[in-house]
């Protein structure tokens, strides 16, 4: 499948966020390995609404990122199959409350697996093959790290050293591989959780500056920027309507 295209892997890609950061960035002609854990009636759905709009242009494949010889072979695979790798999106996620006096490895295996360790291990996989194109890594952290949500406790330290992973790849991945970060305010809320009633989704709202939650398609936007903005590295962009302010 190799031709001229650049390749981009984008990590939870079948719905939400990441399946709006696969339509934008294929808009821009980059060929996609669509990566999903659970999700994959959506990923089939995606991959058939965009091969639709240019052949040969997506593939889909499952791994449990929590599993460090997954993320190597999802990276070699997309090797294997489109012979570059020019961005990798680390977007996958897990997120829910961890009350202190009920916290287990299991929570921080999950938390901390998904969110920060598969981003170390994708990346550091990936980097010889960025290296090739000059690429990218851009990971996907949350704006409101600073001021961290309560009984959030384990999911906010794994953001956290999401952001400072970004900055320790920049440095060690420069001058060939440009690492950044986007940071995403209320933008869709999750399918389940309670600590989301409606009560505290208008306390949300309230706290931006803009009033509104964001769409799916600003945090690809915010992408699409940093993939031109070529003397930008080891930055965490806040996309968040203003709510940090
Ligand atoms: N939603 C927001 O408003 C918001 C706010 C702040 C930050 N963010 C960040 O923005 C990014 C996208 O947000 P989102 O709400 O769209 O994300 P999400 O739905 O919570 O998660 C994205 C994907 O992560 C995948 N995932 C979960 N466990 C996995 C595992 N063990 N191995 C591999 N993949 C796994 C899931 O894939 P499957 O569905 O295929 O299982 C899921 O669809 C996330 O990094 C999130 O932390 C979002």
């Amino acid at each position: 499948m190799a031709n001229n295209f650049k390749t981009a892997i984008i990590t939870g890609g079948a719905r939400r966020i990441g399946a709006a950061i696969c339509r934008r960035l294929h808009q821009n002609n980059i060929n996609l390995l669509v990566h999903y854990n659970s999700s994959k009636d959506d990923a089939k759905k995606l991959e058939a609404e965009l091969s639709a709009k240019r052949k040969n242009s997506i593939t889909i494949i499952s791994a449990d990122l929590i599993k460090r010889n997954e993320c190597e072979k999802l990276i070699k695979t997309c090797n294997e199959i489109y012979g570059r790798i020019d961005i990798l999106i680390n977007n996958a996620s897990t997120y829910y409350p961890t009350k202190i006096g009920d916290i287990s490895e299991t929570h921080w295996d999950d938390l901390l697996g998904v969110n920060l360790k598969a981003a170390l291990f994708l990346s550091q996989s990936a980097a010889p093959f960025l290296k090739k194109t000059k690429g990218s890594i851009i990971n996907i952290t949350d704006a409101n790290i600073d001021n961290p949500k309560k009984d959030y406790s384990v999911y906010s330290l794994a953001k956290a050293g999401l952001i400072n992973l970004t900055k320790s790849l920049a440095k060690d991945l420069a001058p060939y591989i440009r690492v950044n970060s986007i940071a995403p305010g209320p933008i869709i809320w999750p399918d389940s959780n309670q600590s989301f009633d409606e009560a505290y989704k208008k306390t949300v709202i309230d706290q931006t500056l803009l009033k509104r939650t964001g769409e799916p398609d600003d945090i690809a936007k915010a992408i699409e920027y940093i993939l031109a903005a070529e003397y930008i590295t080891g930055h965490n962009l806040k996309v968040d309507g203003g709510r940090s302010v």
